[in-house]
């Protein structure tokens, strides 16, 4: 039987909250990626690896069966078009919402709105199901900065505390999603390797309800 798992993370916020569940399952990291180089990081477990990735590559890497589970944020899954993945577990961690904010008293004028976002597919589907028709402006990163300097009228963001939004000015203004990170399984591996694949989730299962 093939038991050999490769787990797809990425750095920072999902690796730090997915790693105290891998603990409890039994899986150590051997590296700690904030300080190593190597992407391809061994654990206690000769069996399992663990990649590390960009947040929105997770759902390409594991579709395409690089790996053949990972962690990503429904954010990143709702951007993510493959038939691929099933999404098995609800890991409640890196919890926020994606929403629309705008200034402070933003008052709408009467041109068709302009909104900047990272989450161009979840920000169209948002608009699309009031039938509001707005002009999309893809960004990677800061979107903050888009109404303050007049790229856009609003932006669709995460948000937790809301100091980033208010520290730009910029208030939540309508509530998109609730986001948290889930377990994704790539659909193939889910059949090559059931065995190892059903013992993982339900071990993490266990960790996400005692944790
Ligand atoms: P990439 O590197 O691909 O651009 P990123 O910089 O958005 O991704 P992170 O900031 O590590 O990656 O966020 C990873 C995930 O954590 C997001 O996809 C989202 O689900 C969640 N997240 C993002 N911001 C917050 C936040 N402020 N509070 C809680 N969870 C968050
Ligand atoms: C995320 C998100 C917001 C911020 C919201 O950014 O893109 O900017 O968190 O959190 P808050 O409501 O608690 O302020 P992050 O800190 O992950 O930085 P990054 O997008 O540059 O990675």
């Amino acid at each position: 039987m093939n038991n050999k798992l490769t787990i797809a993370l990425s750095k920072g916020r999902i690796f730090k909250d997915t790693m105290p569940l891998l603990n409890q399952m039994g899986i150590e990291a051997v590296d700690d990626p904030e300080t190593s180089r190597k992407l391809i990081l061994d654990t206690n477990k000769p069996e399992v690896k663990l990649v590390i990735l960009r947040a929105s590559d997770v759902p390409t890497y594991v579709g395409y069966g690089a790996a053949d589970v990972g962690v990503a944020g429904k954010d990143v899954l709702m951007e993510y078009s493959g038939d691929s993945l099933y999404e098995p577990l609800d890991l409640q961690i890196a919890k926020c919402k994606m929403m629309v904010a705008g200034p402070v008293n933003y008052k709408p004028g009467s041109g068709r709105l302009r909104i900047a976002t990272k989450y161009v597919e979840s920000a169209r589907r948002y608009y699309a199901e009031q039938g509001k028709q707005v002009e999309i402006i893809k960004l990677y990163g800061s979107m903050e900065l888009a109404p303050i300097v007049g790229l856009s009228d609003l932006i669709v963001d995460l948000v937790d505390t809301g100091n980033t939004l208010k520290a730009n000015g910029l208030e939540p203004m309508e509530h998109i999603a609730d986001i948290s990170s889930r377990l994704v399984v790539n659909k193939a591996s889910m059949k090559m390797k059931n065995d190892t694949i059903k013992q993982f989730i339900n071990a993490m299962t266990d960790a996400v309800n005692n944790g």
